[in-house]
């Protein structure tokens, strides 16, 4: 099979590239090109050092469609970084909605503040500064309603501790995404499990979902400009 395709990037300019690459580009130029707050968030966080971690452009719409079928009021993400998944999934609320996203990192809060107020979505989506697993026990300490849909995406050794706690701000039917699964399928690999703990993180966070009573789950194995990774879903199931 031939590995090499040319491709466009979804801001348009050709490029050759591997044959999953080329074709993540070609459904990105297609429905995820990238307007000009997307393509200045990515800029702004080039320029403040952010390490280029945030979504590729169809995993970002993605999560748009998804949030646009659970008809998602309430948005609920952990892990901002510069912001670039919070305009994607802000920009499926209605004007009404509201979305809460949670960073440790007092440089990618200011970052994806300014990011998010490039995109006019300030007024929807508020970035909150803190240790994620406090800043959610303050949550539901504060008995803030339940979210429509929740996104994790922070440090992947938490995210077992993270979906628990997301739990409790679900509802029946809460769609639940977890991304970075995969791990270029170091998932696998017993010694990659035994020496990282991103690895370790995500296969107890697997393992955990698949035997969770309070949720239907699968996961998504994701291809393309970003490398090869995963993502996970989950559906809270009615209280029994
Ligand atoms: N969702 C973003 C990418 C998030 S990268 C996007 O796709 O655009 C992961 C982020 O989680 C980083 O900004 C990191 O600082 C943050 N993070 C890591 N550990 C955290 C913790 N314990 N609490 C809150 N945020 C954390
Ligand atoms: C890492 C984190 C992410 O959220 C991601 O999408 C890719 C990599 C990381 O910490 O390595
Ligand atoms: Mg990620």
């Amino acid at each position: 099979m031939n590995h090499s395709a040319e491709g466009q990037t979804a801001s348009g300019e050709p490029q050759s590239t591997d044959i999953f690459t080329g074709v993540d580009s070609y459904i990105g130029g297609l429905f995820a090109r990238e307007d000009e707050a997307l393509q200045a968030s990515l800029e702004d966080m080039r320029k403040a050092g952010l390490p280029e971690i945030s979504v590729s452009p169809v995993l970002g719409k993605f999560l748009y469609m998804l949030a646009k079928l659970t008809g998602a009021r309430r948005i609920l993400e952990i892990g901002t970084l510069g912001g670039y998944s919070a305009i994607w999934l802000g920009r499926a609320l209605p004007q009404d909605g509201c979305m809460i996203t949670l960073e440790i990192d007092p440089l990618h809060v200011k970052v994806a503040r300014r990011n998010l107020a490039r995109a006019k979505l300030l007024g929807l989506v508020e970035v909150r500064e803190g240790v994620a697993a406090d800043l959610l026990a303050g949550l539901i300490a504060a008995g803030e309603a339940p979210f429509d849909m929740i996104f994790i995406d922070a440090d992947k050794e938490s995210y077992t501790e993270y979906f628990e706690l997301a739990l409790k701000l679900s509802r029946p039917g809460t769609l639940i995404a977890a991304d970075n699964v995969i791990r270029d399928g170091a998932v696998l690999d017993p010694a990659a499990i035994a020496s990282d703990s991103r690895v370790e993180g995500v296969v107890r966070f697997a393992g955990a979902l698949a035997k969770h009573p309070g949720a239907e789950a699968t996961m998504l194995q994701w291809i393309g400009c970003k490398g090869y990774d995963g993502i996970a879903l989950a559906i809270v199931k009615p209280r029994s």
